[in-house]
């Protein structure tokens, strides 16, 4: 979605500058092109060498520079943005931005641009709650500049309370949806992440080493698109996404319970989760006793959850996903036609940057009709993306305008 997108980050003054750092960093990593626009306050907290070394770009900060201005001018700057982010933006900025101030090369920049305007306040609590800021952020707010609100926490001026500037990955992810179409908008979209346990006894189960990052990105993309979205959930060390229903589950069971009853609603099912497709036939009460004999474990089927979502799918869009260790495609394919499925996203575990506890995966797309697609090694935000495009393209084939 950053992908060869130019960001202009502002940066105005105040402890939390070193944070900005960071979040450049975030932008550079997913491809985005970011030109950092700095105040002069912002330069007394880190040079603006540093971010000319991690964005690549020279950092611009003077209105009368004839050197910036002959190699791209401020008014450039403003119109080839795809995005604004002002991090940490002061109460000074936004005043001055509300008020029609253009001083300097960042609000003159700010004021000159078309692009989505994101700000990230950071401040002192009482600057924050001051009447005056409140009026400042309401009135830009109601003309379309978006806010990310500040943090709460120990503040750098002594004080505890709401203004500290939000972690880099939550403006990032504000960016995020900001760039993204909202092409979901009156849609449901059922996602289903994590392993599932299947209880053996009060201290065991049998599970899987799948960690959720894949369906909670894609629970975040959907989301961002503007999608309702229920995230059904075994167990996972992940921080809910923003705006998602969680439901969560322990069993396969339990997950088969809660997606038929979210499934009367959904149109677009995407089953990431990796289900147990076994559990032991029977569950102990109590701890189970080592014996000197060998033990063996009675497990039973457990249901195929997405196999009966595709006997009642009707016009939904329903996707699966298929972890292989061999036989990529003939597996993926079997369970693409076997459940009735409208796409699978196929991935083989084995291949590095792929799998369960990486950030990034490696996937083909098996369409219904035989398509096959191979997609580079990508973000698995990347990846979410990408199949929900398909999703996109799909609606579009079914109801054509
Ligand atoms: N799935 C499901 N319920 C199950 C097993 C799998 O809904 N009991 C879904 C998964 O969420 C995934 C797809 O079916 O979207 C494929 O899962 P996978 O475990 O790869 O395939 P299985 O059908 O279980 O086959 P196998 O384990 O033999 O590879």
């Amino acid at each position: 979605m950053f992908k060869d997108k130019k960001i202009v980050l502002g940066v105005s003054g105040g402890i939390a500058v070193y944070k900005a750092v960071e979040l450049l960093r975030l932008f550079v990593k997913a491809g985005a092109d970011v030109s950092v626009v700095m105040t002069r306050n912002a330069q007394e907290f880190v040079t603006p060498l540093t971010f000319q070394t991690l964005s690549g770009n020279p950092v611009y900060s003077e209105l009368f520079n004839l050197y910036q201005e002959k190699k791209i001018g401020h008014i450039s700057l403003a119109e080839n943005a795809d995005l604004f982010v002002i991090a940490p933006a002061t109460a000074n900025v936004i005043g001055k931005v509300a008020s029609g101030i253009a001083d300097d090369l960042l609000t003159t920049t700010l004021m000159a641009t078309k692009a989505p305007v994101l700000f990230a306040p950071a401040m002192n609590v009482h600057m924050y709650e001051n009447p005056i800021y409140q009026r400042n952020e309401n009135s830009l707010r109601q003309l379309g500049y978006h806010f990310i609100d500040p943090a709460y926490g120990e503040l750098a001026c002594g004080y505890s309370g709401q203004g500290k500037l939000p972690a880099p990955e939550a403006i990032f992810a504000a960016a995020q949806k900001l760039l993204a179409p909202q092409d979901l908008c009156g849609h449901t979209v059922l996602v289903t992440a994590g392993p599932t346990r299947e209880e053996l006894d009060p201290v065991r189960y049998i599970s899987n080493y799948s960690s959720g990052k894949m369906g909670y990105a894609v629970a975040r993309a959907a989301r961002q698109r503007g999608a309702e979205v229920v995230l059904v959930s075994g167990p996972t060390f992940l921080p809910p996404p923003a705006g998602v229903k969680l439901v969560s589950v322990v069993s396969a069971k339990q997950m088969r319970e809660q997606v038929l009853q979210a499934f009367s609603k959904a149109t677009v099912v995407v089953k990431s989760a990796a289900v147990a497709d076994y559990r032991p036939v029977s569950v102990s009460g109590h701890k189970l006793k080592k014996k000197d004999a060998e033990m063996f474990l009675s497990l039973e089927k457990n249901p195929d959850i997405l196999a009966e979502l595709g006997q009642i799918k009707q016009d939904r869009i329903l996707v699966g996903f298929a972890a292989e260790t061999q036989d990529l495609l003939k597996h993926a394919g079997e369970k693409l036609s076997k459940k009735n499925l409208d796409l699978i996203v196929a991935n083989d575990i084995t291949q590095s940057g792929a799998g369960f506890d990486v950030d990034t995966n490696v996937v083909k797309l098996l369409h219904a009709d035989g398509k096959v697609e191979e997609l580079p090694q990508l973000s698995k935000v990347e990846v979410a993306h990408q199949l929900l495009d398909r999703v996109v393209d799909m609606f579009a084939v079914a109801k054509p305008e």
